[in-house]
């Protein structure tokens, strides 16, 4: 019998990370790529020292319900952990861990290719020339939004959103105002000669982009609803590259089809991979498929993390991420 640590992997993971567990570990990889379901994800801590889920896992209360599981960590991969209850986590004993700082500068960079796709109708320009519908230049066609010099309006100045403050800055020129209910250190503000807003609600008036970089989970469900979108200006932009759940995905599309708001960009949605029905319909939103961190390097980077983690949980020392 192996003396060695008995983990299991969720999903697919990329493949320099994976061989790396494989001499480290015994390991359970998950070759298929298949979802695993609550009970296997339930059963998986009863029989494993480690579960090692992702973003698309759902571990919830009901899957954290067992007596005594053999696992004592969740070392999730991926900076967000809305999809853990870690309260349940908690009262079963296990410590959960995530992946930040090595996606900030991809998932920033995805929050600006959505602003200047929804801005400039990027998506819609690209359907109307595959679909051999471009009939050739005119002054009048499909006019977009200059973003270079406007304001841009960072909810959550986390490290996501600095990042994505900085692009907006320093590569278009773009005012940097923020709303953020934690304290944010002066310095990091300076980077951008960010300005601080008292709520959300200043934010959302006076931005010409709103970019959404708070955590998910119940505490910010629905935060962008109906009233909130009906502050914005009605040619601003609504960029979420956060977590669907912020933004009240049917509000949203009322207000893309009333001109409520010009136009928006999103990456992820509430109870993806599905996606409210009336926002396939809305020409003005660009519709992404959660690929905030979708690069090779960082792929790897969020696996690195993972392994750290373990290796110090196992080792009796605390994981330079452990978030509960
Ligand atoms: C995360 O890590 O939380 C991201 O959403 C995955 O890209």
């Amino acid at each position: 019998m192996s003396d060695k640590k008995k983990v299991l992997v969720t999903r697919k993971w990329p493949a320099a990370v994976e061989d790396r567990l494989k001499q480290l570990y015994d390991v359970t990889l998950n070759v298929s790529d298949v979802p695993m379901s609550g009970a296997e994800i339930r059963q998986a801590l009863k029989d494993y020292d480690a579960v090692c889920p992702t973003v698309s896992d759902k571990v919830d209360a009901a899957v954290l319900d067992v007596q005594n599981p053999r696992a004592k960590i969740l070392a999730s991969y991926g900076v967000g952990y809305s999809h853990i209850d870690t309260e349940a986590a908690r009262k079963a004993g296990l410590a959960v861990t995530n992946t930040p700082e090595v996606l900030s500068e991809c998932t920033a960079d995805l929050a600006i290719t959505l602003m200047l796709m929804a801005a400039r109708r990027a998506g819609e320009g690209e359907r109307e020339v595959r679909a051999h519908k471009w009939t050739g230049w005119r002054p009048t066609h499909m006019i977009g939004t200059k973003v270079s010099g406007g304001v841009f309006g960072v909810l959550g100045f986390g490290r996501i959103g600095r990042e994505a403050a900085k692009r907006a800055h320093f590569g278009f020129g773009m005012k940097v105002i923020y709303f953020d209910p934690f304290p944010v250190k002066p310095e990091l503000a300076a980077e951008t000669g960010a300005e601080q807003r008292a709520t959300i609600e200043e934010v959302l008036k006076e931005a010409d982009v709103v970019s959404l970089h708070m955590p998910g989970g119940k505490d910010n469900y629905h935060l962008i609803n109906d009233a909130r979108l009906s502050l914005m200006k009605p040619t601003a932009i609504l960029v979420n590259t956060a977590r669907g759940e912020v933004v009240d995905g049917v509000a949203l599309a009322n207000a893309l089809k009333k001109g409520v708001i010009k136009g928006a960009g999103l990456d992820v949605f509430e109870g993806e991979p599905r996606i409210v029905t009336d926002l396939y319909e809305c020409e003005n939103v660009v519709l992404l498929p959660h690929l905030g961190s979708a690069t090779a390097s960082t792929r790897e980077a969020m696996g690195w993390r993972v392994l750290e983690n373990l290796e110090a949980f196992f080792a009796g020392s605390t994981p330079r991420d452990r978030v509960a």
